[in-house]
């Protein structure tokens, strides 16, 4: 899919990767919407950016405000080629000290968010297909955390175990209907993940923007070429 004036979601486009994925987007000609609960945060994107972004207040856990964000893009744009299922995050600790609403939380963001989207915009991907022949491309951010669980991350494991089976699950289900599906599983990037998650970052983690050049390589693909999945790692995490 070329990018020039596609219409793309970005989910927790307020930092880290999110943020990186709007900017690059928008420089290939895309028009960029972005949603996450931090508005201050969109708008010095957004202002940075300039009119090919806009940003969505948008809390991912609630499911009418995931509604109400996709109608209002869906109103400004009138079409939705691209979901990036990006917000995300971790709270890390033993599997005895996790308290109800970290897990909650942890699935309500990195699964619910996913699952309110990815419903929110298939009905349009779907009638893009029948008019062009092509729907449109959803891209779900697991991480390694998706393929092999470790100490003391087992809610966040479970999570991203959850998104790639959901991730391929899917695939399955609308290929026919011309929606692409992709599901990375990256390493350590750096970002304000690790502030939240409760640990440190590793040394020599990878930059959103090595991620972000990947994603715009997976939706540029010609439209009978599906990249499903993808495994990033930094070379050397200790440096
Ligand atoms: N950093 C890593 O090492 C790493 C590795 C593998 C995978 N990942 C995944 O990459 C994705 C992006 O993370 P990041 O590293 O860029 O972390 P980050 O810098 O902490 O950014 C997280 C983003 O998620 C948004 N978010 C969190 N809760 C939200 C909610 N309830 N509603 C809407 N947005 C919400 C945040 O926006 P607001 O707070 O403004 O709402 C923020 O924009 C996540 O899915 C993460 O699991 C990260």
């Amino acid at each position: 899919m070329q990018l020039t004036n596609k219409v793309a979601i970005v989910t927790g486009a307020s930092a880290g990767l999110g943020a990186q994925c709007a900017r690059d987007l928008a420089a290939e000609g895309a028009r960029v919407f972005g949603l996450a609960r931090r508005k201050d945060r969109l708008d010095a994107l957004a202002a940075e950016i300039g009119p090919a972004f806009t940003g969505i207040a948008c809390d991912m856990t609630q499911e009418m405000a995931v509604q109400s964000a996709i109608e209002q893009v869906l109103e400004t744009s009138g079409r939705i080629d691209i979901l990036v299922n990006n917000a995300g995050l971790g709270k890390f600790g033993p599997a005895d000290t996790v308290s109800l609403e970290e897990w909650n939380l942890q699935m309500d963001v990195n699964l619910k968010g996913v699952f309110l989207a990815t419903r929110a915009v298939l009905p349009t991907m779907k009638r893009q297909n029948a008019e062009s022949g092509f729907g449109g491309h959803v891209v779900n951010i697991a991480s390694v955390a998706g393929l092999m669980g470790n100490p003391n991350i087992s809610t966040y494991n479970a999570t991203k175990f959850g998104l790639r089976g959901y991730s391929d699950a899917l695939f399955k289900e609308v290929r026919e209907d011309g929606i692409k599906v992709s599901c990375f599983y990256p390493g350590s990037i750096q970002t304000e993940f690790f502030d939240k998650a409760g640990i440190p970052i590793s040394a020599n983690p990878m930059m959103p923007e090595d991620i972000s050049a990947t994603l715009v390589h997976v939706l540029k693909a010609p439209d009978n070429y599906l990249i499903s999945e993808i495994v990033m790692r930094p070379l050397r995490p200790r440096g």
